[in-house]
């Protein structure tokens, strides 16, 4: 087991080079100092990730874009900066000199957040710039309680400071701003419209060309069991279709107020229809198949993907993709 600290000593160790786990508002980060390469080398071989997919480090506040983490930052980046940060978006900028090659992956960008859980930020007054990627292991459900972290990294991690349940409970919202027309990489935590209506212009998901996320692998998020992603209006007839296929109960995802006709070996688990509450319980339901013995899970996509809809949708139709 990591070593449940408070917030000293987890400034102590990461000045130390160790590792240790962090809340954030969204998920919990696996935490080193964003300075320190071998500190951070080690946040790749705890995960089992690629050194190729690049670390989000996290400040104190925007002041930090003018203290050599970014080179350039446009107008549009210093805007969303203003009024979203502390908060759930990651900025992709021109990296500046203080972006390790270890955080970075050598691409000449990084991307940098300021979290708003309190915890995080008191950690960010002693240590100024954390690297962390969400605490994890590579492809599975994110965490979102000091728990789910002992579970997964227990045994490769220092320590955990524990903040309690992530309230966003899904991961921020990427909006590549380093080249002149702002892109969401990865929808989260702050929706589109947010997005649109602050730079008051679209802000287009981007495409296949995109630079490397891993956020963006087919398979991630994922759970262990076989997940299928259905529209609601599909739900039923797909559940009739696997039960027909499958000699073993399978789960079935969807909130309450969807009517749903379903087979005797489907087991229909309530997850809530509001998607505020959606999002911050998304990876403990996901958690949830494992751990109840499920092989098989069909998950209901939201019926709307504006909001929070959309990185709720991109995240089921992730945990759902083939793992190979
Ligand atoms: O909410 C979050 O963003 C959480 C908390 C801990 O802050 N962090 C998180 O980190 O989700 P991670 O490493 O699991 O996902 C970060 C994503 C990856 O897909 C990574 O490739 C992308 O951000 N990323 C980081 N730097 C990048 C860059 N310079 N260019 C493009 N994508 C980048
Ligand atoms: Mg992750």
């Amino acid at each position: 087991m990591a070593l449940p600290v408070d917030v000293d000593t987890a400034a102590t160790l990461l000045r130390e080079g160790k590792l240790v786990a962090i809340p954030t508002e969204t998920v919990y980060g696996l935490g080193a100092d964003a300075e320190q390469p071998d500190a951070v080398a080690r946040i790749f071989a705890a995960k089992g990730r690629p050194t190729s997919h690049p670390l989000i480090v996290h400040l104190r506040s925007a002041d930090a874009l003018d203290e050599g983490w970014a080179a350039n930052v446009p107008p549009a980046a210093r805007r969303l900066a203003d009024v979203l940060w502390p908060g759930p978006l990651t900025l992709i900028l021109q990296r500046g000199p203080r972006a390790l090659d270890a955080v970075t992956g050598g691409l000449s960008t990084v991307g940098l957040r300021v979290p708003a859980h309190p915890l995080a930020r008191a950690l960010l007054d002693r240590v100024a710039g954390i690297a962390a990627p969400s605490a994890n292991r590579f492809g599975s459900v994110s965490p979102t309680t000091a728990e789910h972290v002992q579970r997964d990294l227990g045994d490769r991690i220092d320590a955990v400071l524990d903040g309690g349940p992530c309230e966003v409970g899904i991961e921020s919202t990427i909006v590549d701003v380093s080249t002149g027309v702002p892109r969401i990489l990865r929808p989260g935590g702050i929706s589109r419209e947010a997005l649109e209506e602050i730079l008051g212009a679209p802000v287009p998901m981007a495409g296949e060309d995109a630079p490397r996320a891993p956020g963006m692998l087919a398979s991630h998020y994922a759970p262990r069991a076989k997940v299928i992603a259905v529209a609601p209006s599909d739900a039923s007839r797909r559940a009739h279709e696997l039960a027909r296929e499958a000699s073993t109960l399978i789960a079935l995802l969807a909130p309450p107020t969807l009517a749903l006709d379903l087979p005797d070996s489907v087991e229909r688990i309530d997850v809530p229809a509001d998607p505020r509450d959606r999002a911050r319980t998304l990876y403990q339901s996901l958690r949830a198949i494992d751990e109840r013995g499920f092989e098989r899970a069909i998950v209901v996509l939201p019926d709307d993907e504006r909001g929070l809809g959309l990185a709720i949708a991109d995240r089921l139709r992730k945990a759902g993709a083939p793992k190979d």
